[in-house]
């Protein structure tokens, strides 16, 4: 039985103690590795009302598992290729955790050939049903996959820069965990901004902005290299059956419930996040943003940089440029 994001997000209000704002969230490619445990992330939200998952294979069964939880979030679920616009209608947010993953010895632009195409004609959807939600960008390789999905809603007039998002979240979460093992700290008390793209030498951790902090030389090399190269680590742990989905999972939900919070209007929520951006010469580039009720409301630079750090941005804004161009000149065929 259908049900449509307004009557379901009544009732989930209805049967809430505090009545906020609905809040339906989409998610693309939801009988993933990531898809599945983000879902399961996402119906915990309390600040999620629907949950309207979509893949090309497998939904049915994972909507009606994670509809038997019992939390407010009503869940629905749409599959086939091609039905994506079915599970878009009236989305707020729309988290896309849709393509292919890594396996050991590729790198992430090595998904370029498969993940464009999903990640276009799904923007094409969402330009469609839902042009005015915010995207969460999760497929990889994230530093081209923004630029296709941007230029695709600019085809179709709908495009606006506050509301399409590169996930790099998981990066920061790297970093947090990484910084307070070596730190001797808990990881509660850690916070580290992760600046740039989302892609090796591109994740950029700014190590020498974390307060009561001490590193060795060796310790920021050692560090930096771990945080940029994290999803490697994984990726070869896996080897073969895929890459983080479990982290990214947490990432993802996190990001995701803190804009919802900031959507609902709650003031001083600021993520690192992978914008359009000024701060750089790359149009794309991931610095803290500060979220409000229509998305990003304001895109901060990235204070004062070590030598270090700067050597590694002055790298790395080369490579984002040539991975947006990629992804400019892709969308434009
Ligand atoms: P997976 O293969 O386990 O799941 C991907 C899902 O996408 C599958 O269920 C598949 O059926 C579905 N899918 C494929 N084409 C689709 C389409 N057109 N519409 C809807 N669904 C479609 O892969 P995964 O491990 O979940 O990873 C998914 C993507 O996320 C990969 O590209 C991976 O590289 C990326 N990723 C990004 C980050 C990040 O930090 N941004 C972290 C981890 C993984
Ligand atoms: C990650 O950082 O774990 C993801 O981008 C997946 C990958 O390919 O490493």
């Amino acid at each position: 039985m259908m049900h449509s994001f307004a009557a379901r997000a009544a009732r989930a209000a209805a049967s809430t103690k505090t009545v906020r704002k609905a809040s339906n969230v989409a998610v693309l490619g939801a009988a993933g590795g990531i898809g599945q445990p983000l879902s399961l992330l996402l119906k915990a939200d309390p600040l999620v009302s629907g949950l309207s998952l979509y893949d090309v294979v497998n939904t049915p069964g994972v909507a009606a598992d994670l509809s038997h939880c019992n939390t407010p979030a009503t869940v629905t679920g749409v599959t086939g290729v091609g039905n994506a616009e079915e599970a878009l209608k009236g989305a707020d947010v729309v988290v896309i955790p849709a393509g292919v993953p890594r396996k050991p010895g590729m790198t992430r632009d090595d998904l370029f050939n498969t993940n464009a195409s999903i990640v276009a004609s799904l923007a094409e959807a969402c330009a469609k049903a839902c042009p005015n939600a915010c995207y969460l960008i999760i497929s990889n390789p994230v530093n081209s996959t923004v630029p296709i999905f941007a230029e695709t809603l600019k085809k179709h007039g709908v495009y606006d820069k506050n509301k399409l998002i590169g996930v790099t979240t998981l990066d920061v979460v790297r970093a947090n965990t990484f910084v307070a093992e070596n730190q001797g700290k808990d990881v509660r008390d850690v916070k580290v901004d992760v600046i740039g793209g989302h892609a090796g030498t591109t994740i950029i951790p700014l190590l020498s902005q974390v307060p009561s902090t001490s590193f060795s030389d060796a310790d920021i090399e050692a560090l930096t290299q771990r945080i940029m190269f994290g999803g490697d680590e994984v990726v070869k742990a896996k080897d073969g059956a895929g890459s983080a989905t479990l982290s990214m999972a947490y990432a993802g939900a996190h990001f995701t419930s803190q804009l919802l919070k900031a959507l609902d209007g709650q003031s001083g929520i600021q993520e690192c996040a992978f914008v359009e951006s000024s701060v750089t010469d790359a149009p794309y580039f991931s610095t803290p943003v500060t979220l409000g009720p229509g998305g990003v409301s304001e895109v901060h630079g990235y204070g004062t940089l070590s030598a270090y750090e700067q050597d590694v941005l002055d790298k790395a804004v080369p490579d984002l440029i040539a991975q947006a161009e990629k992804g400019i000149a892709f969308a434009a065929k």
